[in-house]
């Protein structure tokens, strides 16, 4: 039976054929190193794990269907966080929509405002589920390019070059998933106060924001006063509070956006697990000791990431200030995907090819520093070196 085009030319990211390929070499005995997904090597605070234990018992609204915007004390913590962390004043009453993770977040707003053949700018090298959302939704990418020499910055002229009069949004994703920049802010201003101008919204995906080494921190754009109904920022507790699988994130936007953007959200969830919500306002209440209590850690293991790919020539990494990933140029001689698929069969160490992130990143691979333990990150980097006579 036929299927339509916007599906059949949507590509599923490599990342799952090398999992598959990963857990078959596990499953044969073979120790392997995962530096793949993006999931944090800590679990979630126990203060939540003891909130959401006592709630499995006492609270019998866990095992029914809630607010389809999220329990109301989630969005009042988030509001308050928001204005707090943020610099977001947002109303918990009708500017939050706590989704099932940010990405569903991502896929909410764009079948809120996408008509078919709608342009949607993103940053490149792109985060792959942004891509395969706007084209499940009927969108067309349009590509900014970025490029190592300047550490991927995005600039408002290139921006600015990739705009038409069929532009709905520009995606910012700062730090950014896959080159871990950060962007600087008084540029984020800049494209933020065109795209107001020009009445085109922008999506600001802050899933890392509390990821910034040497200093770097994230600026949400939607602390920018006047600038209206602009700006829709998508945040995630995943990676935030090591509970990827917990799937909680939220959209702040506009009232009447987050009103139309809420029959999306019935049709597709109703709303986000309660158990899920019940432990993220518990996360949300030690969210400064937490969030700080890993950066030392991610930042030491970023430094011995840097000195590893600076004893491989073949490997070069112009390092950039956030998130949990390097992106990697690797030896022209090899592909990235190839380079991936042959270090995971030799070396038992996964990594990602740029190419998942956009065709012209064929050179590429990423490699996340967030994830796994500091022993067996430091193991996966001495087979790394290994793997290239170092
Ligand atoms: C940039 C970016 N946004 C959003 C997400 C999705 O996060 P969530 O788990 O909240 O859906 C990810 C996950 O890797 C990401 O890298």
């Amino acid at each position: 039976m036929r299927l339509p085009e916007r599906v059949l030319m949507t590509v599923m990211p490599p990342i799952d054929a090398l999992n598959n390929r990963m857990a078959e070499l596990a499953a044969e005995g073979h120790d392997v190193i995962s530096l793949g997904q993006s999931v944090p090597f800590f679990g979630p605070p126990t203060e939540m794990i003891e909130v959401v234990t006592e709630a499995l018992s006492s609270e019998p609204r866990i095992h029914t269907y809630g607010p389809d915007a999220g329990i109301p004390e989630l969005r009042q913590a988030l509001a308050e966080k928001l204005g707090r962390i943020n610099g977001i004043d947002a109303d918990p009453g009708t500017q939050i929509v706590v989704t099932p993770g940010s990405n569903q977040a991502f896929m909410v707003a764009m079948l809120t405002m996408l008509e078919p053949g709608d342009e949607v700018a993103i940053a490149a090298p792109y985060y792959f589920n942004h891509h395969m959302a706007i084209e499940l939704c009927g969108g067309r990418v349009v590509e900014v390019p970025t490029s190592e020499e300047d550490g991927f910055q995005l600039h408002l002229s290139d921006v600015e070059a990739a705009v038409t009069n069929r532009t709905r949004a520009i995606v910012v994703t700062s730090p950014n998933n896959p080159t871990g920049a950060v962007y600087d802010r008084a540029e984020v201003e800049r494209i933020a106060r065109f795209a107001a101008d020009r009445r085109i919204r922008l999506l600001s995906d802050e899933a890392y924001e509390f990821f910034g080494y040497d200093g770097a921190s994230t600026f949400s754009p939607g602390s920018i006063s006047g600038l209206g109904d602009t700006v829709i920022t998508l945040g995630s507790l995943s990676k935030t509070f090591g509970m990827t699988g917990w799937r909680i994130g939220y959209m702040v936007a506009d009232t009447e956006f987050c009103r139309q953007a809420l029959k999306v959200q019935d049709a597709m969830a109703i709303c986000a697990p309660i158990i899920s919500q019940v432990g993220a306002v518990a996360a949300l209440g030690v969210i400064d000791a937490f969030t700080e209590s890993h950066l030392a850690e991610l930042e030491a293991r970023r430094a011995v990431l840097a000195r590893t790919l600076d004893a491989i020539p073949d490997m070069e990494w112009m390092k950039t200030d956030g998130a949990l990933f390097a992106f990697v140029r690797a030896n022209p001689t090899a592909s990235g995907q190839e380079l991936a698929w042959d270090v995971l069969e030799r070396s038992n160490v996964l990594t990602v090819p740029g190419s998942a992130f956009g065709s012209a990143w064929r050179d590429f691979v990423r490699i996340s520093y967030g994830s796994s333990t500091r022993s067996r990150f430091e193991e996966a980097l001495r087979r790394l070196a290994a793997y290239f006579g170092i």
